[in-house]
């Protein structure tokens, strides 16, 4: 069965958790979605799990699009969402407007999220007016890296904890169907998810988030270069393709790949009238 906003709306009011997490590609959308995963989000985290920047400010629309088109492709009953890229909406609402839709018009995804709360009200009230559903993402916010000062919890002093509340609140009220809470006390996150109507998505916000998001390459211990605390490994997936991967260096040095089974034939005669050509 599709998963759809309103699916996002009657899992809250069910209180059923909502899976989602993160895709880069085809094959990896096709198993999360073959194995039941509520939402996909293409995230803007693949400008450092795919393409090995040291955080997202590099990733440009047109990343973002060719990535989503293939998740897309792969996804047949997960709700797609594909991040807005930094810059590519904090430069004006119609900026917000023209690449939301670029987004949804060239990959076919569902929804598009953006980080920020009160600043972006307006960007996300005109996204969701051109009928395009968004999903907010507020608390520790990766594109603002360099404005935090690093990857750092949000909401633990009183002033954050209200600021964070206030950008929950103003996400809602712009019209989104669901906001992610980044490294976010898992109280404030709980109370957060008692005062908002719509769905709260915690990654690194405690267990009381509606529903959970994570990199998929955090999950699955694939992405060595650095582990958040909040990451937790279902699947050393990292360590079974290096396993791999070594035992196919390892049989082709040897010669023992390929063997017969892995190899095509042709008839005797056939080689040899080629080999009386040759001469
Ligand atoms: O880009 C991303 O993967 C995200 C998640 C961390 C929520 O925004």
């Amino acid at each position: 069965m599709k998963f759809t906003v309103n699916s996002f709306a009657a899992a809250k009011e069910n209180g059923e958790k909502i899976t989602m997490l993160t895709a880069y590609d085809y094959t990896t959308a096709k198993i999360e979605d073959e194995s039941g995963i509520d939402s996909i989000l293409v995230g803007d985290s693949l400008g450092m799990v795919m393409l090995g920047y040291e955080d997202t400010l590099a990733v440009t629309v047109d990343d973002m699009i060719h990535h989503a088109k293939a998740v897309r492709r792969g996804a047949k009953n997960a709700l797609v969402v594909v991040d807005m890229p930094f810059m590519s909406y904090q430069t004006s609402v119609y900026d917000a407007v023209k690449n939301a839709g670029r987004i949804i018009k060239e990959t076919g995804a569902d929804a598009v999220k953006l980080e920020g709360g009160v600043k972006f009200r307006e960007h996300i009230r005109a996204i969701v007016d051109a009928s395009i559903p968004v999903m907010g993402h507020i608390g520790m916010t990766p594109q603002s890296v360099n404005a935090f000062g690093g990857f750092k919890v949000q909401g633990k002093t009183y002033e954050r904890a209200s600021k964070v509340l206030a950008d929950a609140k103003a996400v809602e009220d712009a019209g989104a169907f669901a906001v992610v809470l980044e490294c976010v006390p898992d109280k404030l996150s709980a109370y957060i998810t008692e005062q908002l109507n719509i769905p709260t998505i915690g990654i690194g916000a405690g267990g009381k988030c509606d529903g959970q998001v994570l990199v998929y390459q955090d999950a699955l211990a694939m992405y060595g270069d650095f582990t958040p605390k909040f990451a937790k490994t279902f699947a050393d997936v990292g360590a079974a393709m290096r396993g791999g991967i070594e035992g196919y260096i390892k049989e082709v040095k040897s010669s023992a790949f390929p063997s017969a089974e892995h190899t095509f034939k042709i008839d005797d005669e056939v080689l040899n009238k080629i080999k009386g050509c040759g001469k």
